[in-house]
């Protein structure tokens, strides 16, 4: 292996320390390093499957080099939440059927919170779509999701206004 060099990740608020090439990706750092709720799909930033937050914006980690990551802050899904403490985006999903198989489920929900987080809380299928544009699904035919996206953003802001 040529160019490798030790770097200090951020991942879902934990310092991470690994060795990685200078033309290995952050996708295939980040399942090397076990985080793999990070999904592997097409490698060329088509599918969205390996959508991770990077300062909360919403990355194809497949197109994303480990070495250019620096000290921004990586989220995954797993960072939002899990099955103890879900997000109200992973609790809409389940809730409304828009997770089939589930490939695509981390990378909708990266897509989303950055919607949600970045543009507005208060998107219309639209807004939705035009986020989720570059998430693909071959299982739910999206209106699902599209309508967990929904419920999910009305979740939060009903949180937010409850703090
Ligand atoms: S695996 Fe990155 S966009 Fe498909
Ligand atoms: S739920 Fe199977 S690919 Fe989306």
């Amino acid at each position: 292996m040529t160019n490798v060099k030790t770097r200090q990740l951020s991942v879902n608020g934990v310092k991470r320390t690994v060795d990685a090439p200078a033309n290995e990706t952050l996708l295939e750092t980040l399942r090397r390093i076990g985080a793999v709720e990070v999904k592997c799909g097409c490698e060329k930033g088509d599918c969205g499957a390996c959508a991770v937050l990077l300062d909360g914006e919403a990355v194809d980690s497949c197109l994303t080099l480990t070495g250019t990551v620096g000290e921004r802050a990586i989220t995954t899904v797993k960072g939002l939440g899990g099955a103890e403490n879900p997000h109200p985006l992973q609790t809409a999903f389940a809730d409304l059927g828009a997770a089939q198989c589930g490939y695509c489920t981390p990378g909708m929900i990266i897509a989303t919170q950055s919607l949600l987080t970045n543009d507005t809380d208060t998107p219309d299928e639209a807004d939705i779509r035009l986020a989720l544009s570059g998430n693909l699904c071959r299982c739910t035919g999206y209106t699902k999701i599209y309508d967990a996206v929904l419920d999910g953003a009305r979740a939060m802001r009903e949180a937010e206004a409850a703090k």
